[in-house]
């Protein structure tokens, strides 16, 4: 319950915020179209109004007598002209919205401004200025000017309400989207708790029931029990290997970062088989290096991770052969690639499980019931390290009759 809370509140915040930024962004754009629309429906107007005011002001300079309106150039057919004289209306041209009764209205203070104003249900822009004793109105009806800028608003607010539905919707997903690769992050964590708590939980209760069986044998000899010990003591020891496996695994996992250096090749076959070369000897196996390469070739690698991987498989290879069993190991130059073999003629895994044992704790349940040693996590290092280094892993096996693995190390990791 709290893990989805986390996760809906998170999308829910993703979702508002980026809906509010889309919102801003379009109230801007609504404000700023609005604005520049408006200017330059009306600067043509305004332009007309300011070029009639030039033409009969310079008409009226030369000396025609105003009241004389002969003579005088023709006004275009959607200006309006008001003049009054001194002693009342001297001329008002023939339209539709003002007459001598009806004068235009203009606010105060606007001499030789253009302004806005409205009269009745109609707008108008119009200039007012002065000559000698005549005040002269020039006037432009704009209402189809002012309804094609409130279609314009109503287009953009229905745009506006279509688009933040839309950014809505789709930052839902977005966020959703987004989250997924987290929400699987956090699940595989948990996951990772539980199972390796699960995994501890066996080597525990088998040390606690020792130790009990042990608490109750008070006075006898370390001797007689030294089965009890030993098994417990194999039991810390599967313990504390479980805990450097899981702590390497979550260093893998968080850090992945690589150290490459340029190193020969021989060198380092030699410090990752030395070991089991001897152990080979011990167990009564047969352990085989194979060198398919020119002497001294030369990689760039990361030293201590490829290491790491060709020692998981060479330990399983081990492990799961029994005392008269066969291991190769072999390392082909195949170009820019250089191939690296790990056989081995053991139990072999089912096609079934070859797919899942490169997951985190899982073991065939074979190896369980023959009590094998082992907590399940070396593969998938392995593949956590592959991922990292760009290094394909090939699996092939066969119950009873044995497995290869197969790394593809590109001779340069870069
Ligand atoms: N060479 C092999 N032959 C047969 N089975 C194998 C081989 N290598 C791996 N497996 C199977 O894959 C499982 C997972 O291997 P992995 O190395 O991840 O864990 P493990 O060996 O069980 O424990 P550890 O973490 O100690 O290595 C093994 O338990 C075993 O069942
Ligand atoms: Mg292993």
């Amino acid at each position: 319950m709290r893990k989805k809370d986390i996760f809906f509140k998170t999308k829910r915040k993703v979702t508002v915020l980026s809906t509010v930024i889309v919102f801003l962004c379009l109230l801007i754009f609504a404000i700023i179209t609005k604005t520049l629309y408006t200017s330059i429906v009306f600067s043509h107007i305004d332009k007309q109004l300011m070029d009639e005011r030039n033409v009969y002001t310079n008409v009226l300079s030369r000396g025609i007598d105003g009241r004389d309106w002969r003579g005088i150039p023709k006004l275009p057919p959607n200006i309006i002209m008001v003049v009054q004289g001194g002693n009342g209306v001297a001329l008002v041209n023939q339209n539709y919205y003002f007459d001598s009764e009806n004068l235009p209205d203009f606010p105060e203070n606007t001499e030789d401004k253009i302004v806005t104003f409205t009269s009745g249900d109609y707008t108008f822009r119009g200039i007012k200025f002065h000559f000698n004793d005549l005040k002269i109105s020039l006037i432009i009806n704009v209402d189809s000017e002012i309804q094609s800028v409130n279609q314009l608003m109503s287009s953009i607010v229905l745009s506006f309400i279509i688009l933040i539905i839309i950014a809505l919707i789709l930052s839902y997903y977005l966020s959703s989207k987004i989250m997924k690769p987290v929400k699987e992050a956090y699940d595989k964590q948990v996951f990772f708790v539980q199972d390796a708590s699960h995994e501890m939980r066996t080597p525990l209760a088998v040390i606690r029931g020792k130790l009990e069986l042990l608490a109750n044998k008070w006075g006898d000899t370390i001797d007689n029990n030294f089965d009890h010990i030993s098994k417990m003591m194999s039991e810390v020891r599967g313990l504390e290997k479980l805990n450097s496996d899981l702590l390497l695994l979550s260093k893998e996992d968080v850090d992945g970062s690589v150290n490459i250096t340029e190193f020969s090749l021989d060198e380092f076959i030699t410090d990752v088989s030395e070991f089991y070369v001897d152990l080979a000897e011990i167990q009564e196996k047969s352990f085989d290096i194979i060198r398919k390469l020119d002497d001294n070739t030369k990689v760039n690698w990361d030293y201590n991770k490829i290491k790491r991987m060709i020692i998981i498989l060479i330990e399983n290879a081990f492990k799961y052969t029994k005392e008269d069993g066969n291991i190769q190991l072999i390392f082909e130059d195949l170009g820019k690639n250089i191939k690296v073999t790990v056989k081995d003629n053991g139990i072999g895994i089912k096609e079934e499980e070859q797919e899942r044992i490169f997951d985190r704790f899982f073991r065939s349940a074979d190896v369980r019931v023959k009590s094998i040693s082992g907590s399940g996590i070396g593969l998938s290092l392995l593949k956590s390290i592959a991922k990292t280094l760009d290094i394909k892993v090939k699996l092939t096996s066969k119950i009873a009759e044995g497995t290869e693995f197969n790394l593809l190390i590109p001779r340069i990791i870069k």
